[in-house]
């Protein structure tokens, strides 16, 4: 059995899922269900008695005791988190609340859990923490990928939440021996990811005819990776990675913004064309994020050489997945976009002036 915070997530269901489909491990899911978690996108597991889930708060000291005592874990797999940027910017406090405060109260009640194991047991116990490669900043254009070692340097509320985590858990295997092992991943993109992020937001917006908004130039740089191919390096940490090391993760796709939307719009232009014209005709540069990282990049060597983990889609077929997976789902699509969704997208383009693409 391993516990999952966060599972019914964008990352999380999709770990969850190819954890059902790949082991024959039970897992335990606690999810708040936040805006960005949906049960929906765990509903073949309905009937399925391997997949246990629980609706509670990661910073619910008594419930995550109840969950350890209860079901006597192996590991923890924590993915529960506020993950949005923007929404960071616009309030911070949730941010500190889950990542900061959410992190502290697992780590706890995973270490009361683990030092009571018996010797086996606690051995063999990990606690995988995962993280983002938005801890590292930004980089120039010509400077070498992020290694584990390069230097924190968060710009976003966000991110600073996140790497206080990343250093919450490091500490806590430093000082109480606690077996952690951390996972700093790039972008990801694939089925199930919440239509607030750029891929998602651009295939629905440009589904329904609406803008295409890119922020500032377009020449930020990302580095793309399939959200199937992060849940198999995240099993493959779990399983092989040492305690206490860090393992980055990272497609290898380092794309400017405005080029992964032009290559969206094309792969719509060919699955689902517009008899209005190419989708390219509805980007709009709009204002830029405050504090916008400029590059990110990811030097995978360290889980390749250790783990031998290597993506397996390349950008191109990972993305014609993904906007397949997003044309057979408008149902789908049509849930997320409730009256709070709404709500956001005019909180975060309502002062986003568009200028020519
Ligand atoms: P997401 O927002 O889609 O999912 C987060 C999940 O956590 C949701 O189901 C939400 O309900 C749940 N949650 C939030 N607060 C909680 C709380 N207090 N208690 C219990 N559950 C709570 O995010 P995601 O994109 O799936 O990201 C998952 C993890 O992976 C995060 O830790 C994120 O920092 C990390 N990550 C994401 C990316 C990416 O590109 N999306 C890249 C690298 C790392
Ligand atoms: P996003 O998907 O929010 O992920 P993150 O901020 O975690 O990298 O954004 C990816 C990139 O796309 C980032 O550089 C910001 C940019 N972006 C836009 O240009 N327009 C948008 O509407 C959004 C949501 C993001």
């Amino acid at each position: 059995m391993i516990l999952v915070t966060g599972g019914a997530g964008f990352i999380g269901s999709n770990f969850v899922l190819d954890w059902i489909a790949s082991t024959d491990e039970p897992v335990v899911n606690l999810d708040v269900l936040s805006y960005s978690g949906n049960l929906r996108n765990l509903a073949s597991l309905q009937r399925n008695a391997r997949h246990v889930f629980v609706h509670g708060d990661i910073r619910d000291r008594p419930l995550l005791d109840r969950l350890l005592a209860d079901h006597q874990p192996r590991a923890i797999v924590h993915l529960a988190a506020e993950s949005h940027v923007d929404r960071s910017i616009h309030g911070p406090g949730a941010f500190l609340h889950t990542n900061v405060e959410g992190s502290f109260v697992l780590l706890e009640a995973a270490r009361a859990h683990w030092s009571g194991l018996a010797a086996g047991r606690r051995e063999s116990f990990r606690f995988l923490h995962v993280s983002t490669d938005e801890v590292f900043g930004s980089l120039e254009p010509e400077a070498p990928a992020f290694t584990e070692t390069h230097a924190y340097d968060p710009s976003s509320p966000y991110a600073a939440s996140k790497a206080a985590s990343d250093h919450l858990a490091r500490a806590w295997h430093r000082t109480y021996d606690l077996p952690v092992v951390t996972s700093n991943c790039s972008n990801n993109y694939g089925p199930y990811h919440f239509p607030e992020k750029l891929i998602p937001l651009t295939i629905v917006n440009a589904l329904a005819g609406e803008a295409l908004p890119v922020y500032g130039d377009g020449l930020q740089i990302r580095d793309w990776l399939h959200v199937g191919d992060h849940c198999r390096a995240l099993r493959a940490v779990l399983e092989r990675g040492r305690v206490g090391e860090t393992y980055n993760i990272g497609g290898g796709n380092e794309l400017a913004n405005i080029d992964t939307v032009r290559r969206v719009c094309a792969l719509l232009d060919e699955l689902q064309p517009d008899p209005a014209g190419p989708y390219e005709r509805l980007i709009r540069l709009v204002a830029d994020r405050p504090g916008h990282d400029r590059r990110y990049a990811i030097d995978t060597r360290k889980i390749e050489r250790e783990l031998g983990w290597r993506p397996t889609e390349t950008f191109e077929t990972g993305l014609r997945k993904t906007v397949q997976w997003y044309l057979a789902h408008a149902d789908w699509v049509r849930e997320v976009q409730s009256g709070s969704y709404r709500d956001w997208v005019a909180q975060n383009y309502a002062t986003r002036t568009p200028g020519p693409a």
